[in-house]
């Protein structure tokens, strides 16, 4: 296979492909494949199959936006965040194999057999080049055969008190398929994720460098490990058809559908919360959110304590000036008037501080 040399730019994705042959314009098929010889691989946005928020860790949940128009600024009605993986590079091996490999969380998110992505929604037609609906995230062709739980896979035990975040810093193509390299800590971390033999196998070749002790573990699949040199080994891991019980896990929530602690968390950081009020018990501008939830509260010119509940709460963030908490001054809290959905996810996301 010869290496990249061109890439395309659609939209906000770029379509890297090889040259091989005369196959050289991607766009123009809505359903672009390649095969296990000459892998395909695209970035673009991905659609999320059901992922837990333990995967999508170190993903923004995003949260509404007013909307906006370029004439006339603010205008009425709200955007929802685009519900897909902003930062994923997708590889094609034929039939056999399709892999959503993710930059942001440094891991295998899902795995798909049958096809790879119908590009159309995003894409538009190759007719008239022009987008139909306003959507970014194009789907899936086949069927899921896994879809990643639990933390990330591979455990660096050199850090005991935390678990640094993975910083993607790049790919290249080793033997035709491409291999991710990350750094989780002072480790690097190199993968090539390629079919096995066997039906449904996925394998993961794995070099890692720079940490004393590391571990591997995958929820809910079986898998088998074999060490192929001293920083090196494979992982071949059994995939199985994933129900769409399985893909939609409890809590795997960011929409804005329906109130919920995520969105609250989300709204915390992007509504500026955070500046005054911590979620650890520290003294800010504000009080903390730390056992806020249920506790009583001393407020300036009352004789009588008051319950932090959910009436008291949604006060506090529409009309803070109603009851000023003692020893803070008042007026300093901005009003926020949002909308009852936001107030009740940022309500269900302080529930979950109440015990801190
Ligand atoms: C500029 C600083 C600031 C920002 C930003 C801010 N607050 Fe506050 N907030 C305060 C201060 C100061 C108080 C205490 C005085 C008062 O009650 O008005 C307070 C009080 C509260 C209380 C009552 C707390 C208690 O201990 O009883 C709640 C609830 C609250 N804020 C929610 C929010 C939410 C939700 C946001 C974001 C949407 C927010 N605040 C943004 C400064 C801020």
């Amino acid at each position: 296979m010869k290496p990249i040399t061109a890439s395309l730019t659609a939209l906000f994705a770029f379509a890297i492909l090889s040259l091989e042959g005369s196959d050289r314009f991607i766009t123009l098929s809505n359903l672009p494949m390649g095969t296990k010889e000459e892998p395909l691989v695209l970035r673009t946005y991905f659609p999320d199959p059901g992922l837990g928020r333990e995967v999508m860790a170190n993903h923004d949940l995003g949260f509404r936006a007013r909307k906006y128009s370029p004439g006339k600024g603010d205008v009425d009605g709200f955007v929802d965040p685009i519900r897909g993986i902003p930062g994923a590079i997708g590889v094609n091996f034929g039939s056999e194999l399709s892999i959503c490999w993710d930059t942001t969380e440094c891991r295998l998110l899902y795995a798909w057999q049958g096809g790879f992505l119908d590009m159309t929604q995003y894409w538009g037609k190759p007719e008239s080049g022009r987008r139909k609906g306003f959507d970014y995230v194009p789907s899936l062709v086949g069927e899921l055969i896994y879809l990643a739980r639990g933390s990330h896979p591979v455990g660096i035990f050199d850090h005991y008190t935390e678990a640094p975040k993975p910083v993607f810093t790049g790919y290249r193509i080793v033997e035709g398929v491409p291999e991710f390299s990350c750094q989780i800590g002072k480790a690097t971390i190199r993968v090539r994720i390629e079919p096995g033999e066997k039906p449904l196998e996925i394998v993961k070749k794995y070099t890692i460098e720079g940490a004393k002790e590391f571990g591997y573990f995958e929820s809910g699949y079986k898998f088998k490990e074999e060490k192929t040199g001293p920083d090196t080994f494979t992982i071949t891991l059994q995939g199985k058809p994933v129900s769409s019980e399985g893909a939609a896990d409890e809590d795997p929530d960011y929409s804005t559908d329906n109130p919920n602690a995520g969105w609250g968390e989300a709204l915390y950081t992007n509504l500026g919360c955070f500046a005054c009020h911590s979620k650890d018990g520290t003294r800010g501008h504000g009080p903390s959110f730390a056992g806020l939830f249920g506790a009583e509260r001393t407020i300036t010119g009352f004789d009588r304590p008051v319950t932090a509940d959910e009436s008291y709460i949604e006060e506090s963030i529409v009309n803070p000036m109603a009851k000023v908490v003692d020893t803070y001054p008042a007026g300093y809290m901005p009003p926020y008037p949002i909308d009852k959905k936001q107030i009740k996810s940022l309500t269900l996301f302080l529930k979950t501080l109440a015990n801190e």
